[in-house]
């Protein structure tokens, strides 16, 4: 019998203090996800952005699977001829014979396959039932019956352990997916789950309680300049500024300076997602607004795939309309500047009324009857296959915000498409519009982890989420006051629908009473946290996942020592000692300011001296901190 291995999760490339005390060189590890290089939601974004992670871990011998989606294949897939012996002819049987399974050689290797969510679940459930020399590890990023009864108005959170789950499956008409689902997680070697309010959840709801916590990460770029986060923002949002001018063409009657920029982004499930309660925190914004007199006018989108059949007309002529309207401030330029160029080539000051002609005049006429418009800004970017019925606008027609030049927000723009730099209507990817944004606002009410807010908060963008979402009870759990970071986090489990509303208004208006200044310094507040979302520390559940897997699966050849059972409740980022207790009094913290200060562009600068203190204290959030989470 060979000598067992100790695994121990500090040990790993990627965490600071190794001790490298074995490898995993004969050991491979099989990812299996329908979101494999297939962006459906969240779940792409785990394999993705920890792929650098993982395959710096087991190299060569980490491999993902898919569904094959020829368009997919092309532009996200690098195809390459398998080196591996065994797994080239497990290839070709493959191909040759349908998908049959074979391991064939002398000595196999010690293979962990971690499934994620119930479609992939079925494999595992067959590795099972076939006694395949496996270690499973089973993923669910929600569980079904959740997201179902959520959808559904159900009181879930206060009925977790009422629930009869196979009838509730049963009457949804879920029932054998939710079975697929349940002989999954009780199948697996490891049972994982992405956050504590859904490891809860799945306990209830699919009767086993998940082994570890494996938390959602990120890849934070690291930026030589500190400041290039905020110059990032500043490119994206004059990109989105334009295409506002070309949306609201006609209707340019407020200060796109004066304009926040607010979004809801991800799959298209209205109220786990809380674009319901976002909907009605607009319209009662907008009345706050209105009354209070302010200036600033709040532009939403609502960024959520749904069925559509294209752009709509309207919305692509104001695109071309600000490009006609640019064309012909151009040639005029071009023509003024020529005049100019004569007149100071003959020695003289030019005569300025004289510098445009009447040519000038009619090609400028032309192009403002062009932008007349009998109609208000469209409230949606395409034409959608069920706009009666669509809750989205529904709701806009219900609360009545149209665009119109009365209301300080301008709803909306929904866009039921996720974001692209190839669109010819708002050219960006998703991360360049996020950073263009003032606010990312994600109320749900569902949301195992939410990938969004996060990556708002690595990109430095102040975002409102949830204490029923697993990153809004995360970013509670590590810093002491995540309101004076940009983190504000919406009551949704102990109080009503109404209530939430309230605050979820509240919080808005606070952030549009916020200075230029006020607003670049909890920017450069919010984008410090980034080191708390890095796969190089969130990493090391996933490796405690596959290490405690290979410990069951072959427990005469390793064995699993997990660290001290601490948790991450001892680890908790302070509040800045440069914060006040709120951000609508920061501007108190600068001994000499004053309004023409507030609105300076150029404010970074000092804050980033006071926070260098802070700075001492937060770096690298779990050095030296094992495991926790693991049996709870
Ligand atoms: N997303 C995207 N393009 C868009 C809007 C969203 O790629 O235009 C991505 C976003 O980056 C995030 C994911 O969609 O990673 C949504 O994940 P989340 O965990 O927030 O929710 P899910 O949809 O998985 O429930
Ligand atoms: C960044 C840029 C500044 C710009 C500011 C706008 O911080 O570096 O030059 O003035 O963004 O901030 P705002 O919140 O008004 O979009
Ligand atoms: C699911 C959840 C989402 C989570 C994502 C990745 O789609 O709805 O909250 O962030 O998976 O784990």
């Amino acid at each position: 019998m060979p000598l067992a291995r100790s695994l121990s999760v500090t040990s790993l490339s990627g965490l600071e203090d190794g001790d490298e005390e074995f490898d995993l060189e004969d050991a491979v590890l099989f990812e299996i996800a329908w979101e494999v290089a297939n962006k459906v939601g969240g779940i792409y974004t785990v394999i993705q952005t920890k792929a650098r992670l993982t395959s710096e871990e087991w190299g060569e011998n980490y491999f993902l699977v898919g569904p094959y989606v020829e368009s997919n294949v092309r532009t996200q897939v690098e195809l390459i001829e398998a080196t591996n012996p065994i797994l080239k002819r497990t290839i070709e049987k493959m191909n040759s014979s349908g998908c049959k399974f074979a391991a064939q050689c002398e000595e196999p290797p010690h293979i962990v396959a971690h499934f994620h969510e119930w479609l992939a679940g079925l494999g595992l459930v067959l590795c099972r039932q076939r006694q395949l020399p496996i270690g499973t590890i089973f993923t669910t990023h929600a569980t079904l019956l959740g997201r179902y009864l959520c959808a559904g108005n159900v009181d879930f959170y206060n009925n977790l352990s009422e629930f009869n789950v196979d009838k509730e499956a049963g009457d949804r008409q879920i029932y054998h997916r939710y079975c697929l689902e349940r002989a999954a997680a009780h199948c697996a070697h490891v049972f994982t789950t992405v956050s504590q309010i859904t490891a809860i959840e799945a306990e209830h709801l699919l009767k086993r309680k998940p082994d570890i916590v494996t938390p959602n990460g990120l890849n934070v770029k690291k930026f030589s300049a500190m400041h290039e986060f905020q110059n990032l923002h500043a490119q994206s949002k004059n990109r989105i500024q334009e295409f506002i001018r070309g949306h609201f063409y006609g209707h340019l009657d407020f200060n796109l300076d004066k304009c926040l920029f607010l979004f809801i982004a991800g799959r298209y499930e209205f109220s786990n997602k809380g674009a319901d309660i976002f909907l009605e925190a607009l319209a009662r914004l907008n009345y706050l607004l209105r009354v209070n007199h302010s200036d600033v006018t709040v532009i939403a989108f609502f960024i959520m795939p749904a069925r559509t059949n294209n752009f709509n007309v309207e919305t692509l002529k104001g695109q071309a309309v600000r490009k006609q309207l640019w064309d012909t401030a151009h040639t005029v330029k071009e023509r003024f500047g020529k005049k100019l160029y004569e007149s100071l080539l003959v020695g003289q000051l030019p005569d300025v009324s004289k510098m445009l002609d009447k040519e000038d005049f009619t090609i400028m006429k032309r192009a403002i009857f062009a932008t007349q418009r009998q109609c208000q800004p469209p409230v949606c970017t395409h034409n959608m296959l069920e706009d009666s019925s669509d809750p989205i606008l529904n709701s806009v027609r219900r609360i009545g915000l149209f665009n119109s030049s009365a209301d300080r927000v301008k709803v909306i723009i929904f866009h039921p498409e996720f974001l692209s730099s190839t669109s010819p209507l708002l050219p960006m990817d998703y991360e360049e519009f996020v950073r263009g944004c003032h606010l990312g606002v994600f109320p749900s009410y569902y949301e195992p982890w939410g990938y969004t807010p996060a990556e708002c908060t690595v990109m430095g963008i102040p975002s409102i989420s949830t204490n029923l979402s697993g990153f809004g009870c995360f970013m509670e759990e590590h810093i002491a006051e995540p309101s004076a970071y940009g983190i504000y986090i919406l009551d949704r489990r102990f109080r009503g629908v109404d209530e939430s509303c309230n605050q979820l208004t509240s919080f808005l208006f606070q952030f549009c009473k916020q200075s230029r200044r006020q607003r670049i310094i909890q920017r450069n507040r919010t984008e410090r946290l980034s080191d708390l979302l890095d796969w190089r520390y969130l990493g090391r559940y996933y490796i405690a996942a596959r290490h405690m897997a290979l410990a069951k699966a072959f427990p005469d050849t390793y064995v699993y020592e997990p660290q001290e059972h601490t948790s991450t409740t001892g680890f908790r980022y302070p509040r800045p000692a440069s914060v006040p207790p709120s951000p609508a009094l920061s501007r108190h913290s600068s001994p000499h300011h004053s309004e023409a200060e507030e609105n300076d562009d150029d404010e970074h600068y000092d804050e980033d001296l006071e926070a260098e203190k802070d700075r001492v204290n937060i770096r690298q959030p779990f050095k030296n901190r094992s495991v926790p989470g693991v049996n709870g």
